[in-house]
């Protein structure tokens, strides 16, 4: 079955290029992201691993720790992390599960069988509770936009804390809406920056945690 939003994301032991890793253990109370691949030695799969270590530091700032599956055994990712360090001038710095019988992969539901007999590109965010808080799927022809998964975990860290939801397209720094649950004499004591009532139910703020 598919994992929804909520759910708590499914604990694993896996093979990984930076050796066997208890998932639940490994996440502790760090926010993760678990992201899988079709194969290894693809094009696209080669420049998305290198987007990603190139991004870690973002992560790290953001207390996300990330996880790669792809389902080829660990001795083909080790030579395929190779050529990704060689090509795209970076340094594989986050775990790659091997999962070569398809394990973790059917745990996730990370194969659409209509598509293909490979691992889709799959996102899962999750939150230091262990609950899944985003899921994205991507079909293999299409690299992911990992700035936008960054954009994404602004926003759930933030609404995870504030009473407040983030408008279409909105990036850290920009105004956020109140939740409509909170009425106007809650939202003037919660919101001290103070807030723009355009609608009853759309009210702007500057972001609240800055
Ligand atoms: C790729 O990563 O380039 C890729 C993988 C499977 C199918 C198509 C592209």
């Amino acid at each position: 079955m598919s994992l929804r939003l909520g759910d708590v994301a499914p604990d694993f032991v896996a093979e990984t290029t930076e050796g066997t890793i208890n998932f639940h253990e490994w996440l502790g109370s760090s926010w993760g992201v678990l992201f899988s691949h079709p194969a290894d030695f693809t094009p696209v799969c080669t420049t998305e691993l290198g987007a990603v270590a190139k991004l870690r530091a973002e992560f790290d700032k953001r207390n996300v720790k990330v996880m790669a599956l792809s389902a080829d055994p660990l001795e083909s990712h080790k030579k395929w992390i190779g050529d990704i360090n060689e090509t795209q001038g970076t340094v594989v710095n986050y775990p790659l599960i091997a999962d070569p019988e398809f394990k973790i992969a059917n745990l996730y539901d990370m194969v659409h069988p209509n598509v293909d007999k490979f691992t889709v590109r799959s996102v899962f965010v999750i939150g230091p509770d262990k609950k899944v808080k985003l899921t994205i799927t991507y079909p293999a022809s299409t690299g992911r936009n990992f700035d936008e998964i960054l954009r994404v975990i602004d926003s759930l860290q933030l609404t995870a804390n504030y009473s407040v939801a983030t408008p279409a397209n909105w990036k850290h720094g920009e105004e956020v809406v109140i939740a409509p649950a909170i009425s106007d004499d809650d939202a003037t004591k919660k919101f001290p920056k103070g807030y723009n009532r355009i609608k009853p139910y759309l009210r702007m703020t500057p972001q609240p945690n800055l």
